[in-house]
């Protein structure tokens, strides 16, 4: 599929706000800094389309980009930064929340997990979180090109035991690096093949 148009529509403090659910949403969750806004721009081919940052916390509301006058990439705040403290630090903010548990229109949330670290409780957590409310999944380890293959291949065996202990079937994965544009064809594949499904 080609991505020919894509458009900004909104940026919405919580789900109550968003755009009028008209079109299938695929959205990108995770730990703030794990490159969720990146991955949007590398998907879309435009440079500054979602806003990116070093400093973790960037993305504060759901930001809805309409592609091709057809479905949303939904940009979605990260968990697991507070200034504040640690208790805040470990939940998951609401706005997430209700968003996945209200979006009717949600057809896929990819889940992104930063593949230099070891697996995290909180991304373990949110994983088993969003898996019980039965919203199709799929994982997406970032920023690949830091990693040799070998590391790569240790670090995804390593997820894999970590998440055989409570999933007896795990969600698809995909690897992915903004920087060398990889995991591309896969995300639009799996877009492409949901919204087919969807049709007909
Ligand atoms: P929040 O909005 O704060 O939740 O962060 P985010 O998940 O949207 O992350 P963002 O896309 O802003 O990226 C965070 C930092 O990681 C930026 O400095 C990016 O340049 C960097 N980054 C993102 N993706 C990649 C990647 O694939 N490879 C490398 N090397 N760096 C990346
Ligand atoms: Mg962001």
């Amino acid at each position: 599929m080609d991505i020919i148009r894509v458009e900004f529509i909104k940026s919405s403090p919580d789900v109550k706000s968003c755009p009028a659910p008209s079109f299938p949403e695929y959205a990108f969750a995770g730990r703030s800094n794990v490159g969720k806004s990146s991955l949007i721009n590398m998907l879309t081919v435009r440079k500054n389309l979602a806003k990116t940052s070093s400093i973790p916390g960037k993305t504060q509301c759901i930001n809805h980009y309409l592609v091709n006058d057809a479905w949303y990439l939904v940009d979605l705040p990260g968990y697991g930064y507070a200034r504040t403290s640690k208790a805040i630090k470990t939940r998951f903010p609401v706005i997430i929340k209700d968003y996945l548990l209200q979006r009717k229109t949600l057809a896929c949330l990819f889940v992104l997990i930063d593949a230099r670290r070891e697996p995290m409780e909180i991304d373990l957590k949110f994983i088993h979180w969003a898996g019980k409310t039965r919203i199709p999944l799929v994982l997406c380890f970032t920023k690949t090109d830091k990693l040799s293959a070998l590391q790569l291949r240790h670090k995804l065996d390593l997820y894999q035991e970590k998440l055989f202990e409570t999933w007896a079937e795990l969600p698809d994965f995909i690897t992915t690096s903004s920087v060398h544009k990889k995991g591309r064809n896969e995300i639009i594949d799996i877009i492409v093949r949901s919204i087919n499904l969807m049709n007909g």
